[in-house]
Order: C-alpha cells, then structure tokens, then sequence
C-alpha cells in the first residue's frame, strides 16, 4: 500500500462542515470546504488520512488517524468525549490536538503558561485558518488574554508523514513564561492491545528496540541532557499485539530536536491514548517578552498497514525526499578510511600518509583524519577547542597530506568538536566564561571537557569563523563533527536570572544556524553527526548532515542488532559503518574480516582497521568487496530495506534485504551467529521483487545451498526463497539479484 503509485493521493486539505458530518467528493483534490457550523480539517497522503474538527467549544479535537479513508467518507463533527461518570471533566478524557495547560486538563498539556499575576489558566480555542500550498495553518488563542498559537500541519503526498509543529505568541503587554510546550499531540482512541515501540541504549549500544503494552497511565521517553542522547531517541511507534514486521498497524512519530526533548505517551480515564512530543517540561522555562515567539522543533508523524517494515520503508523514503541536504535527491556515501581505531592520537603526516596510499589501494573514496590532529592534543586531556593544526605532528600544516590525498584520487575530511573544550586549552584559558555553568560552582567535567555555550553570540561567531578558516585553508569536503559530553550545571550567567533558561532552546537554535551558514559557504562541505556514536541522531540534525555515526560499537555482530534498531526509525541512507580490527576493541570478539565487510556494507561503507596490520590476502579481499559494494551501494543506501529475519534478543540467524526503486536490483545480507545442533538452514523468503520479472542470483561472499537456481522469477524467489549455505560461528553470506532485461 505505502509508497505504491496506485495508493499515493494527492494532498487534502478539507475544512469541511455539516451537523449530519462530512461528505468528501469523489477525487480528494486539495481545497477547502467551509461549514460555519461545524467544522473538520481533513489531510491525505501516501495511504493514510488524519483528521480533526472544531468542537462546540471552538476546542481542536482529533477525529481521526489511520488508514487512507474513502474520498467519498464521512467524519462526524468534533464532539467533546463524556467521562462514564460525572466526576470526569470532558476536558480530561477529551483527545485535543493541542490543549493549554487550564480548564481542568489533567492530561498532558502542550502548552503551559505563567502570567505575570501568578495565573496559569491558558484556554485555547480556534480562531482561524489558511491553507498555504502543502500546509494547514491553524489558528488559537486564549479565551481571556492575548497569547495567540499557530499550529502547521504539513501532509506529505508520497508517504503521508505529517509534520506538526507550534508557535506561541506573546501579545499581551506584559512577559509570560513558558514552562512546557510541545509540537503536537497525537490521538489514538481506545483499544486494550496497543503496544509501544521506542529505542534506547547507551554508549557502544545505541537504538536497542524496546516494546512494551500500554496500559493506563502514562509513560515517557526522554532526553534531559541538552543532547539528543545514546540512552533514549526521540522516536516511539504505536501498534496492536497483532502487529507484525509487514504486516499489521504501526503509528509512528520522531521529533526533529537534537536538545533535550520528550514523548509522553498517556491513556486517559476513557482508555484513550494520547503521544504529546516537545521539549522536555524538565528545567524548562521560556519567558517571552511582549512580541516574542517560540516555535516548537517538527514532531514527524505517520502511519502504516504493513508493519514495522512498511512503517520505517515510508519513513526512511520521506527522509531521502524532504529531510537530508540535497533532498529529494541526496548524494551517494562515498567509502570512507577514518583513523581512529588505528591510530588514536597519535597521528602525524607520515603516518596519515601511509594510511592514506593503503586506503586508496583498495578503493576508498574519502580519507578522514580523526581525533588529534589540533593544539597540545595527545590525549582526551588537553588541547580541545585550539582548532590550530599540531606543528609537532603536521609540520608543514594539514596541506601536504590534502594534497597527497587528493592527488590518491580520495577526499579529505577532519575530525572536529567545536562545542567542546578542555579546561587546559588556550581557548578555556582566554574565556572561561564561554562555557555553560552556573556562577561559583563546580563545573562538572566528562571526558576531561566542558561545553561551550552556544547561546551566546560571541561563541558562535569565534566557532564560525575558526571553521571557516579550517574549511578554507584546505581542500576539506568533510567534517566528522563530534560532541562527546552531555550537559551539566546548566547555567548561563550573562543572562538575566529569569531568561537563563532559554538555553534549551538558543543552544541548539544557534547549533543549527552555525551549521548551515558553514554550509551555505561551502557548498560542497558535508558533514557526519557524531556524538560519541550514535549519541545525536535525530530529524532536526539531519537536515544539516549527511551522515551520522551509528555508534563507537563497531564489533560487526553487535551492529547488526544496533542497526536493526536504527532502521526502525532512520534511513540507511545515513547510516555509516566500518570495517577495523579483529579482534574488535569493544569486546575482543574475533570474526572474519568478509564477516566484518557484509556487517558494514549495509549502510554506509567505512574502514576504520589499521591497514599497517594488514597481509596482502587481506587487501585484495578488501579490494573486492569496496568493488562490490560499488556497485550495489545505491540501492542498499537508497533502496526499500525488508528486515527478513531480526537479529534481536540472540536469534541463531538473520537476514536483511535491500531492493532498489526501480526493483532491478536486491541485495540479500545473511548472518549466522552460531552453528547449534547440526540444525537445518532455513529457506529465506525475499520481498518486494517484481514478480514477474527474472532475477539472476549472484553471491557476492559465501554461496546458496546446493540446487539453488541462478535465475528465477520474483515470484519464485519470494515464494519459495533462497537458501543460504553458513555453518560455524559469525559466518555471513552476501548476494545481488539482477532482474534481467526481456528480450
Ligand atoms: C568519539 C567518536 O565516536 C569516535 O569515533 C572518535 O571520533 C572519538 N570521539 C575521537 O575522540
């Protein structure tokens, strides 16, 4: 259904009324039906329908969400949910699309205010609407006072993700505080079998795919640590218990806020569910003076009928087409050498050198030098924040190896954390008050570093203007931009007391500014999010980076699982992996370096091994895959991924498959962790292949059982599946299949 031409729709956007509800004409063209009476917003796209009306009270209530409803469908007009007793308000049980903290809200508010005379009453009604191309535009106000909200809808027609977001308007004479504002609340209605679906993790165990039942109460995935963070992403995913990998209801949402952020998912006394995305309510405080706005950050929404595999196919496609730079058409990962597993600190320009000619022998595309090339930077203990190339280490500057790398026919890129700074450094030297904290007290260090504070103008412009010359002074296309603490002592001195807070916000409003002006002034720049790993992933990022990295984890059997996870939410697109030592740093986990190449080719190919220890039956094995790789990159980046068999909670085998848009080409990933019991191989079943094309099966690395076809149908190859020939410990299979031309 998702994605498929016969289903896509075209976007609509129906402010249609009448006390007997709502007829849609045969067609569902964008327009605008207007009842005065009573009123429902309804919006199309992909194969799903989300709809709300203005009830009675002139309050924005949910209608609908789900499946694509038939263009000649009736909603009924908004009507305020009754308590099954009379000491149940409406308002309580009542499914608002975004509901002021006042009246009696006892559920999760999106909006909380203080006013200047201690009143915390905040009660929104609709005043109006506009309807500008692609997006709705929503008007609300207080009943009382001038606080004035915008709500912007936007439909995607292809996919039918929504994107929801929120501003507030300060126009009383007076400051209000803001002590809690989300970018939406979505509503489910009852039902005893939902299931929740979020990602959490740690350091070198990022997206680690946690499901659990709804039940009354509320429940929350958050960040409070001014980051996105490795232990909670701001994605959740609603099901039933029938709910399967493609098949069966996903309602899914991810917030594009790479500060500290929240989900709340609620059921109210009626067992009705509502999921409330925004900035975290935790330490959270906003005052706008008279004439001030605050925007919310995009809560992403949508839904699938075919699983969690159809819902993160839709999500992972409107990410390519209206997320990442260069959407909807974002460039192919180069492959890539970085040097951190293989030298650490310890680089220097004959060494880089060294690397760099062995990378280029195997066809990497793109050199990264990482951590320690700047200031007094031997250790994680000094020199961070001195963006001033290491003489000792480059003495001719970083010039010499960007030529020669350049002239191996690879990119240059460089690590950097411009956020960051270590107490011993010139730069912490010169302005100790650059960083976040709070006035005469400690200043909490992780990993011997504090942060810089964004919010403030000069930090921004110093940070600008050190990258720029960095970025100008080279021939550098890429910056692997790291960020390796979360926060702590909060503060911002240069503040007045009752604004200190905006910190939350300005942080990471200013984050985004500075990089996209970089990029607005060197255009063919890219850059990786890194934090710690895959400490800061999220949609807000991800429009200003074309890459992230996954996680420090690079032990191939353990990323099958992190990227399992990741999956669930985020495009392969961006997802970059690489190949290093055996055994692995992480867990001393030994596996074959084809093991290790079939692991990381599934998103973006990296080698980060030390080349130095490689034997010559190494490279040319090395040589090969970056060959193959090559050649199927485009669709294991760009393609529709099928997780065919999950790697989680240590299943014995699994199975990813990556079909391209145009269905020419899959590429078939298998895995075995362990031979147990002599037991028998199963046959895997393929997805999404034309049917009734024929494909030729080509093992890229380890083989088919004996008697499997080299060309068959689509059909035959999705009925009755290929089976893969693996026994022994962390073996791994690779195949393409080609549809072949019809002659
Ligand atoms: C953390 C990153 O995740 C690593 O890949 C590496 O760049 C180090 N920082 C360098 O300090």
């Amino acid at each position: 259904m998702t994605g498929t031409n016969e289903t896509r729709r075209k976007v609509f956007l129906g402010l249609m009324g009448g006390a007997a509800g709502l007829a849609f004409a045969g067609g569902a063209k964008a327009g605008a039906l207007v009842d005065d009476s009573s009123k429902v917003f309804r919006l199309d796209g992909g194969g799903s329908t989300y709809a709300f009306g203005v009830n009675a009270e002139g309050q924005l209530q949910s209608l609908y969400w789900g499946a694509a409803l038939g263009a000649g469908d009736k909603l009924p007009a908004a009507v305020m949910v009754e308590g099954n007793s009379s000491n149940e308000v409406p308002i309580a049980v009542t499914p608002y699309e975004f509901a002021g903290f006042g009246g009696g809200l006892t559920t999760e508010p999106a909006l909380k205010v203080r006013f200047p005379d201690g009143v915390r009453d905040l009660d929104l009604r609709y005043t109006g609407h506009q309807v500008r191309g692609e997006k709705l535009l929503v008007q609300l106000k207080d009943v009382k006072r001038a606080v004035h909200v915008a709500l912007t809808y936007a439909m995607d027609e292809a996919t039918g993700i929504l994107a929801r977001s929120a501003v507030v308007e300060n126009r009383t004479g007076s400051w209000i505080q803001v002590d809690q504002m989300a970018a939406a609340c979505l509503n489910l209605p009852y039902s005893d079998d939902y299931q929740l679906s979020f990602l959490s993790g740690r350091w070198a165990g990022e997206f680690m795919l946690q499901t659990r039942a709804v039940t009354p109460g509320a429940f929350f995935v958050e960040s409070r640590k001014g980051v996105t963070s490795h232990q909670s992403n701001p994605w959740i995913a609603l099901s039933r218990n029938t709910t399967g990998e493609e098949s069966g209801p996903v309602w899914f949402g991810a917030l594009g806020w790479s500060g500290s952020w929240r989900i709340n998912v609620e059921m109210d006394a009626m067992g009705g569910l509502h999921a409330t995305a925004g900035y975290n309510p935790f330490d959270f405080s906003y005052r706008l003076k008279p004439g001030e706005s605050l925007a919310s950050p995009v809560f992403y929404a949508g839904f699938s009928n075919e699983g969690f595999g159809g819902a993160s196919r839709i999500f992972h496609r409107y990410q390519r087409e209206k997320i990442l730079p260069n959407a909807p058409a974002p460039r192919l990962r180069p492959v890539l050498y970085n040097s951190w597993e293989a030298t650490f600190f310890d680089v220097d320009e004959a060494g880089q050198m060294a690397l760099a000619e062995k990378a280029a022998s195997i066809g990497v595309e793109r050199f990264v030098v990482d951590d320690g090339w700047f200031g007094a930077r031997n250790s994680d203990k000094q020199g961070l924040g001195d963006w001033v190339v290491n003489r000792k280490k480059f003495p001719n500057g970083m010039g010499p190896l960007v030529k020669h790398v350049n002239a191996l026919g690879m990119q240059f890129g460089l690590w950097v954390e411009p956020e960051m700074v270590n107490p011993d450094s010139d730069l912490y030297r010169a302005h100790p008050d650059w960083v976040i904290n709070f006035p005469g007290r400690q200043r909490s260090e992780a990993r011997n570093q504090l942060v810089l504070n964004l919010a403030r103008k000069d930090v921004c412009e110093h940070l600008l203007k050190v990258l720029d010359e960095l970025v100008s002074s080279n021939n550098i296309e890429y910056l692997k931009w790291d960020h390796n603490r979360t926060w702590s002592e909060p503060g911002w001195p240069e503040a007045a007391p009752d604004e200190q807070q905006r910190l939350y916000v300005a942080y990471v409003d200013n984050l985004y500014r500075l990089l996209a002006e970089l990029r607005r002034r060197h255009p063919k720049l890219e850059i990786e999010s890194c934090a710690s790993g895959g400490g800061r992933v999220d949609l807000g990022i991800m429009k200003l980076t074309e890459q992230v990295w996954t996680s420090d984890n690079t032990d191939p059997y353990d990323r099958l699982v992190i990227q399992d996870g990741f999956t669930q939410a985020y495009a392969p697109a961006i997802m970059m992996a690489w190949v290093t030592d055996s055994p692995n740093f992480v867990n001393k986990r030994v596996t074959s370096l084809e093991y290790r190449f079939l692991s990381a080719m599934q998103g973006g190919l990296g080698i980060g091994a030390n080349l130095k220890h490689w034997n010559q039956d190494d490279f040319a094995k090395a040589k090969r895959l970056v060959q193959e790789y090559k050649g199927i990159r485009a669709t294991v980046q760009l393609g529709n991924l099928y997780r065919l068999v999950s790697p989680r909670n240590g299943a014995p085998r699994s199975a990813t498959l990556s079909v391209s848009q145009d269905r020419k080409q899959a590429v078939l990933f298998a895995f075995l962790h362990s031979s147990m019991m002599r037991s028998a191989q199963p046959m895997i079943q393929l997805r999404g292949l034309d049917p009734g094309a024929v494909y030729a099966l080509r093992a890229i690395s380890g083989s088919a059982a004996p008697g499997t076809p080299a060309r068959a149908s689509g059909a035959y190859w999705m009925g009755r599946g290929v089976k893969v020939a693996l026994e022994g410990d962390f073996q791994a299979a690779a195949f393409v299949l080609e549809a072949q031309a019809v002659s």
